[in-house]
């Protein structure tokens, strides 16, 4: 019989994958249950107002929403009527005490093993989702199995989807990593994960490793994707300083098929949940093991990509002749990325800072993320939030782009030259506008690695 399936933690991670899981496994009930009321009263609403976005996600949910998948806020029931547990809870960068601005912050996850603990009538396969430092799951195992009733096996299944292709990539993954314990429940475990997944996935796509591999390897994919950015980001200020274009450079670096082209578009730098926070947690693990030198290494990829933003904004200081105060700059994009409302760690978040203090006088507009563009820059003075972008961009000295969202190559932007004060910038630090065609309404155009 297929085993039921809860998943505490709704968020981004636990309400997409456990909605996809759903949607191919029929037969299994699946619950996600979280302690955040108005997240799950999202979930359950009945005009499907979800509370994240993604592309492609509310046609799954109202597939499968009321049919084999339930939203709830009741962790004590779910717990007791499954037989696994996925744990998507947040593990954010820990910002006190030992490890403080680098090591993950457990206590979320640490209460999620007193909770599994407390309500389990039975015995449960209990499955890391989240990103977790290597040996957590010995941790989670120590408190589980300690004097318990029932025997608790634990696994990791790192997930590597993105935001913005949440359901593309869950659909179609590259591959799907489970780690477990190398003993018969530890095996026996990893054949029930992976019958999860196998109704969809063809099975050589579900790679199986020990539980510390499995931990580890997600830290280190998403070290190696931050890194390329930074890498090619690097390279964008010795083209602006040499005259090379880094759009060029990164293309025909990337047609070597052992480098390969994606991860090669240089811009704001990298933002997101997840990229900094893991590099950081990579570099604690590394300094806690005494490899100092490892550690300095991955240091660099997150200082690479704070410098990018400050170089954003140094740049169009000088271009504005020296002085910004007063000046009405327009960023056009919040979210970290297109196709998301997502704006944690954005790099917009950063240069809006960086602007601020100069005394800027801001606008912000982006289709999907306004609502947290506002939370996030609620401390700062003076900035607007405009839904619609020609009104962001009346009496603005300048536009910076920020996010590559799809609509805005197709705006108007004979239109918005004619709001603009003169002379008008437009600075796409994302690359995707005709620049050409801008240069040819008036616009002063600047672009990142040209
Ligand atoms: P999130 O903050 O969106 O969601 C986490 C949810 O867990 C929140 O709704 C929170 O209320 C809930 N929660 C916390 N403690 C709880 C408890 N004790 N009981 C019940 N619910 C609890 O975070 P996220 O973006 O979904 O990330 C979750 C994990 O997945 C992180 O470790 C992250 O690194 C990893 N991850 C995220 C992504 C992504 O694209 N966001 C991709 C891969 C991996
Ligand atoms: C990333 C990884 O791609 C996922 O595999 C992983 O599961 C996830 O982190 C996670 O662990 O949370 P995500 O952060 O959603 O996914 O989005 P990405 O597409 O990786 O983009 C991250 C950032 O890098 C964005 O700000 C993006 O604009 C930037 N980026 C990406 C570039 O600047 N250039 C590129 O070539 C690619």
């Amino acid at each position: 019989m297929n085993k039921d399936i809860v998943c505490i933690g709704a968020g981004y991670i636990g309400g997409p994958t456990m909605a996809v899981i759903a949607k191919m496994n029929p037969d299994r009930r699946v619950v996600v249950v979280d302690i955040d009321e108005r997240r799950i009263a999202a979930w359950n609403s009945p005009d499907f107002a979800l509370p994240i976005y993604e592309p492609g996600l509310v046609e799954v949910v109202r597939e499968v929403r009321g049919r084999n998948l339930f939203f709830s806020t009741d962790i004590k029931a779910a717990v007791k009527e499954c037989d696994i547990v996925f744990v998507g809870v947040n593990t954010p960068t820990k910002m006190f005490g030992r490890g403080a601005g680098r090591a993950s912050d457990l206590q979320y996850w640490e209460a999620t093993a007193r909770e599994i603990k407390e309500w389990a009538d039975g015995d449960k396969i209990v499955i890391e989702k989240s990103t977790l430092p290597v040996r957590t799951a010995a941790a989670m195992e120590a408190i589980l199995n300690h004097d318990a009733r029932y025997r608790f096996t634990v696994l990791s299944n790192p997930e590597f989807l993105a935001e913005g292709t949440a359901v593309r990539d869950l659909l179609e993954p590259d591959r799907v990593l489970i780690g477990g314990p190398q003993d018969e429940a530890g095996r026996a475990a990893v054949a029930e994960a992976v019958e999860i997944y196998a109704s969809w996935v063809p099975r050589e796509r579900i790679l199986t490793t020990n539980v510390w591999s499995a931990e580890l390897t997600k830290l280190a994919a998403n070290a190696f994707l931050a890194q390329r950015v930074s890498s090619i980001n690097a390279i964008a200020g010795l083209c602006e300083a040499t005259g090379a274009d880094v759009d060029e450079v990164a293309r025909v670096i990337g047609a070597d098929r052992r480098i390969g082209p994606k991860f090669l578009k240089a811009g704001p730098g990298f933002g997101g949940s997840c990229f900094k926070k893991d590099v950081l947690n990579l570099v604690y693990l590394c300094e806690s093991f005494g490899l100092h030198t490892a550690a300095e290494y991955w240091s660099g990829v997150i200082r690479m990509n704070e410098h990018q933003q400050e170089r954003i904004v140094s740049r169009l200081f000088r271009e504005m002749f020296n002085t910004l105060a007063n000046r009405k700059i327009a960023l056009f994009g919040f979210a970290f990325k297109a196709d998301t409302g997502d704006t944690r760690e954005t790099p917009a978040g950063a240069v809006a800072r960086l602007l601020a203090a100069e005394h800027v006088r801001l606008a912000v507009t982006d289709p999907k993320a306004l609502g947290n563009a506002r939370r996030d820059l609620a401390d700062l003075d003076g900035v607007v939030f405009e839904e619609d972008e020609y009104k962001a961009a009346e009496g603005a000295d300048a536009v910076v782009l920020m996010t590559d969202w799809g609509r805005y190559p197709a705006l108007d932007w004979r239109r918005i030259y004619g709001v603009m004060r003169k002379p008008a910038l437009v600075y796409d630090t994302r690359n995707c506008l005709d620049a050409a065609a801008l240069r040819e309404i008036g616009f002063r155009v600047l672009n990142v690695g040209k």
